[in-house]
């Protein structure tokens, strides 16, 4: 069966907007971050019915190491959190969860959540929600091009050998197909570093609304939007 073109069977998330849905509340921006959290679920399960295949959501870039050590101590207890609760149903509705970004930098009690979850879910065929954590993209392509030296060091790889299909394979998200949609929450229109090798020719949109209200009714808006789009992927339509 062909996939519906009209249908992205990737779509990845700039999930933003959290600290200022907290900041109109007159609540700490963790309280958004807590409320953004809740939103993952819903989506994750709107995917089956709108053809999403693969669900990637950006939840901690390089750069968010910058903020102050409450935000950033409080997500990564999110963040363990969060596997801890979800593990279990994800794996029941046979969700194949995956990690990319560095985890070098994260701590290991994280880490070994992470590894649990990508390890108790591995054979899990329905949606592939992959989560970007200590992901960017900057950082991912010079991850990769340091691990593709080596080969080349060991005399795994010819020089020449080194194109647009084998480069991708030392990415982190050398499983994952390239996203059809990118979507940003919250008013920005920039893309912040995220998925920047993958997104090459992926459609975009950036809509107001902050995370925490983003709703598989607002998801399905979006999808209905990208299925009027015309992809031409630099060719001349016939
Ligand atoms: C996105 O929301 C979540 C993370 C970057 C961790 P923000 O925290 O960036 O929210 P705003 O942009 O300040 O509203
Ligand atoms: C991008 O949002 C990162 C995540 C959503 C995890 P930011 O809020 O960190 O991006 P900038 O600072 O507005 O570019
Ligand atoms: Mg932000």
């Amino acid at each position: 069966m062909t996939a519906d073109p009209r249908k992205p069977r990737h779509v990845a998330i700039i999930m933003d907007g959290n600290g200022r849905w907290a900041q109109l509340r007159a609540r700490p921006r963790l309280f958004g971050h807590h409320a953004g959290a809740k939103r993952v679920k819903e989506i994750v399960r709107a995917c089956p019915d709108l053809g999403v295949k693969y669900l990637t959501v950006f939840a901690f870039s390089t750069e968010n190491w910058k903020r102050t050590q409450t935000e950033v101590a409080g997500l990564m207890k999110l963040f363990k959190r969060y596997i801890r609760r979800e593990a279990q149903s994800l794996h029941e509705e046979n969700v194949r969860v995956r990690f990319i970004g560095d985890r070098v930098r994260l701590e290991p009690a994280l880490v070994d959540l992470m590894d649990g979850l990508e390890l108790m879910t591995a054979e899990n065929s329905g949606t592939n929600l992959t989560i970007a954590l200590n992901y960017g993209g900057r950082d991912e392509v010079t991850r990769a091009a340091r691990r593709l030296a080596h080969d080349v060091k060991l005399g795994n790889l010819d020089p020449r050998e080194i194109c647009d299909e084998t480069f991708p394979r030392y990415l982190d998200t050398y499983v994952l197909p390239d996203p059809d949609l990118v979507i940003r929450t919250s008013g920005e229109a920039r893309i912040s570093n995220f998925l920047l090798w993958q997104s090459a020719y992926a459609e975009y949109e950036f809509i107001d609304t902050l995370w925490p209200d983003f709703s598989a009714d607002v998801f399905a808006d979006v999808l209905a939007r990208y299925g009027l789009r015309d992809r031409r992927f630099g060719a001349v339509p016939v």
